[in-house]
C-alpha cells in the first residue's frame, strides 16, 4: 500500500488549476508517509519536493520509489517529527499536510504553524474532512474550518471533495489488503490476534464513517494573505 492517505490526483488537480508550477517550485510534504503524494507531484510538475515522516521504513520506501522513477534529484525524503520541522523549514511555495489529523494541534494552531513554512502569498494544502453537523467528536463542521481560515489569515482558494464512488473503491482496495495482512500476522503472532482483529475493525469503522454521508473528505487549497 503505497498511497496511505490522500488521493494524489485530487492534489495534482487542485494545484494545476490554481498555481503556476515551474521546475523551481519548492513543495514541503509534511508527514509524507511512503512519499506517494510527493513523488506524484514531482512526476506531474517536475518541481522540487521535500517529504518528512516519523517512520524510517516509510522514508526508505519513498527514497527507493523516487529512485525507481528517476526522481532522486527532484525529491528529498528525511526522517523527522513535523512538530520540529515546522520550526525549521521555511520559504516553500506550497506546504502539504495530507491525512495527518491533529498532529500539529487544533485547526487554528495547525494553520499558524503551516503558514510559517511558506513564503509570502505561498500556498497551504490540507487534506482532511469535515462533518455536516456538530454531532461528530473528531471532525469539525465546515463552518468551523472556514472560521479558522479567516482567524489564521489564509484565503480559501479552492476545494476538492472526494467523490463518493472513488472513495468507496479506494477504501475497499485498502481494507482488503489490511485484512489479508492482518490475518497473515495473526498466524505469525497468535498472542496478538485481538490486536490485529481490533485494527481490522477500527479501519472498517473509519471507512463506514467516511462513506456514511455525514463526513465529507476534502482537500482545501489556501493562500497566505501576505
Ligand atoms: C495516513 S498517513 C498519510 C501519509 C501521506 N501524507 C499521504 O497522504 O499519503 C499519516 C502519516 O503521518 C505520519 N506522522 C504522524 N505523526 C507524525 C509526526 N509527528 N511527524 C512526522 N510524521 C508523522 C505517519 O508516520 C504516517 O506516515
Amino acid at each position: 500500500m503505497w498511497e496511505l492517505g490522500a488521493i494524489p490526483n485530487d492534489i495534482i488537480h487542485l494545484i494545476e488549476q490554481n498555481i503556476e508550477v515551474t521546475p523551481n517550485t519548492k513543495i514541503l510534504d509534511l508527514a509524507c508517509g511512503k512519499g506517494a503524494v510527493s513523488i506524484n507531484l514531482a512526476r506531474a510538475f517536475g518541481c522540487k519536493v521535500k517529504g518528512i515522516d516519523l517512520i524510517p521504513e516509510f522514508i526508505d520506501y519513498a527514497v527507493t520509489k523516487a529512485l525507481a522513477y528517476g526522481l532522486q534529484d527532484r525529491c528529498e525524503f528525511i526522517v523527522g517529527d513535523i512538530n520540529e520541522s515546522v520550526l525549521n523549514e521555511n520559504g516553500y511555495d506550497i506546504v502539504i499536510l495530507a491525512s495527518v489529523g491533529d498532529v500539529l494541534g487544533n485547526v487554528l494552531e495547525t494553520l499558524l504553524k503551516l503558514k510559517k513554512t511558506v513564503r509570502s502569498r505561498g500556498y497551504i494544502l490540507i487534506d482532511d474532512a469535515y462533518s455536516k453537523d456538530d454531532s461528530n467528536k473528531v471532525h469539525h463542521t465546515r463552518e468551523l474550518w472556514l472560521k479558522a481560515f479567516s482567524d489564521a489569515g489564509v484565503r480559501l482558494v479552492a476545494e476538492k471533495k472526494a467523490e463518493a464512488r472513488v472513495l468507496k473503491d479506494i477504501n475497499k482496495y485498502n481494507q482488503d489488503r489490511i485484512t489479508q495482512r492482518a490475518h497473515e500476522l495473526m498466524k505469525s503472532y497468535p498472542d496478538l490476534v485481538d490486536l490485529f482483529a481490533g485494527y481490522i475493525e477500527s479501519q472498517q469503522a473509519e471507512c463506514n464513517e467516511l462513506e456514511g454521508g455525514n463526513i465529507i473528505s476534502v482537500t482545501w487549497l489556501l493562500q497566505k494573505d501576505y
